[in-house]
């Protein structure tokens, strides 16, 4: 089977490298893909979202499966798309996307349904929101409706604060159009979990479950980003809670959707947060989290394209879906003064790696067949092992042998996982 997968980041480097695996995975493509993925795929210069141009790849290729796994894609209608010109998709069409394109659409979803989430308020018009935010109690959450760049919540510890975010969404539009619409939302604390989930419309199977780490420097400080991190599986993520989430989230969620005649087919992403109150929804990704999926998809013991084939095809079962027992870390390299301002087009001096080990390039390009970087987030040094702790030494340990002028990256990657486990 040839097979396209649309995307270029870390993450799309991980699901091709899980897909060569398969038995039945022929010739992969990777619109657009990325330096590092040009070794195990063909890459070809189409973005992610170019409908148009995706769709015409596809046909003239005759492209067998397509994976579209990027929210912007998969919110324009991507998988609508090829799925009209004949190529069968892992991945949810628009209708259903909107769980991760509009939080308006998903706060109103989780209230219609009593799926456990934050209080929350909807404000289209500034002055209403700003009279609302007087009153509220600190600190609080602002969300942008729409796509963001993963940018698009805010937590405020008072007005002055409150008023210059609605300010920047609603009245500078920094977002445009995805800032027209913003949710005021009550802060909640508590562990967050991240649960990927493959699920048909019917049946919901749950990956193993991750942590993401997504402050720019150590001790969660810094800016947000993109994410700096991962361990999988999250310690606080208990057999119990999961129990929990299946009856009290994940089901009603495929449920709800089914329902408004929205049934959602892929990978659905629940970011969870363990309230004192059980556990509650933060956001829904309509998509592979990025870099959850650099922790996950190491795990998976059975073949991620059969499971793909198996959503696509509504028939998906739980005994699809192995997860090798143990643990497994990624620690991303950034380019220094990421989420801000950094320099790029550094040489990046990769080694061999081990068996249990693996490098995802997120933002590195080919220069005259050379690796240079080309992003903020440059890689991730991925490594697995029996437990935690020595995923985490693995991790760190590969880290250690990558060099690039300005890399930089966090240094206590599953430190607080490591934490719980002793506290357990
Ligand atoms: P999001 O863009 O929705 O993923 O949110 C980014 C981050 O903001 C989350 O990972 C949380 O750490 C934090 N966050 C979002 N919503 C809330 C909330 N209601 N209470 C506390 N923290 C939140
Ligand atoms: N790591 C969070 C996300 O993919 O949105």
């Amino acid at each position: 089977m040839d097979i396209l997968v649309i995307g270029g980041g870390g993450r799309e480097h991980a699901v091709i490298k899980a897909l060569k695996k398969s038995r039945r995975a022929g010739k992969i493509y990777a619109l657009p893909g990325n330096g590092g993925i040009a070794r195990d795929a063909e890459c070809v210069p189409v973005k992610a979202t170019d409908i148009a141009g995706i769709t015409e790849f596809a046909r003239t290729h005759r492209v067998d499966f397509a994976v579209v796994t990027p929210d912007d894609p998969l919110v324009l209608g991507c998988v609508d798309a090829l799925e009209a010109a004949g190529v069968p998709c892992f991945g949810p069409t628009a209708d259903a996307a909107i769980i991760e394109g509009s939080k308006v659409f998903s706060k109103n979803l989780m209230k219609k349904y009593g799926i456990p989430t934050a209080a929350s308020e909807t404000f289209t018009d500034p002055a209403a929101a700003l009279a609302y935010l007087k009153g509220a109690n600190y600190p609080t959450v602002i969300k942008a409706d729409g796509l963001a760049l993963g940018k698009g919540a805010v937590i405020v510890n008072s007005f002055e604060e409150a008023e210059k975010t609605v300010n920047e969404m609603m009245v500078e539009r920094v977002f445009g159009a995805s800032g027209d619409r913003i949710l005021v939302e009550e802060f909640l604390t508590g562990p967050e979990v991240s649960v990927l989930s493959f699920t048909d419309g019917k049946t919901v199977v749950p990956m193993v479950s991750s942590m993401d780490h997504k402050r720019a420097k150590d001790n969660d400080e810094g800016l947000n980003t993109g994410g700096m991190g991962t361990v999988a599986p999250n310690p606080y993520y208990t057999e119990e809670i999961a129990g929990t989430c299946m009856e009290t989230i994940f089901l009603p969620t495929i449920r709800a959707m089914n329902a408004e005649g929205r049934t959602f087919r892929g990978c659905l992403y629940f970011g969870l947060m363990l309230t004192k109150d059980g556990p509650k929804v933060i956001e829904y990704n309509c998509r592979f989290g990025d870099p959850e999926t650099q922790v996950v998809l190491p795990l998976l013991r059975s073949d991620l394209l059969e499971i793909m084939l198996a959503v696509r095809g509504g028939c998906l079962r739980e005994d699809m879906v192995r997860f090798r027992k143990g643990a497994a870390c990624c620690v991303v390299l950034a380019s220094e003064g990421y989420p801000k301002k950094y320099d790029t087009g550094f040489a990046v001096s990769l080694p061999e790696t081990g068996p249990d080990e693996d490098i995802y390039i997120a933002g590195a390009k080919l220069e005259n067949g050379k690796l240079v970087t080309s992003g903020g987030r440059v890689l991730g040094a991925v490594a697995t092992a029996d437990s935690l702790k020595e995923a985490v030494g693995r991790a760190y340990a590969l880290a250690d042998k990558i060099h690039f002028e300005n890399a930089y990256m966090r240094r206590d990657i599953g430190k607080r996982a490591l934490a719980a486990l002793e506290d357990r």
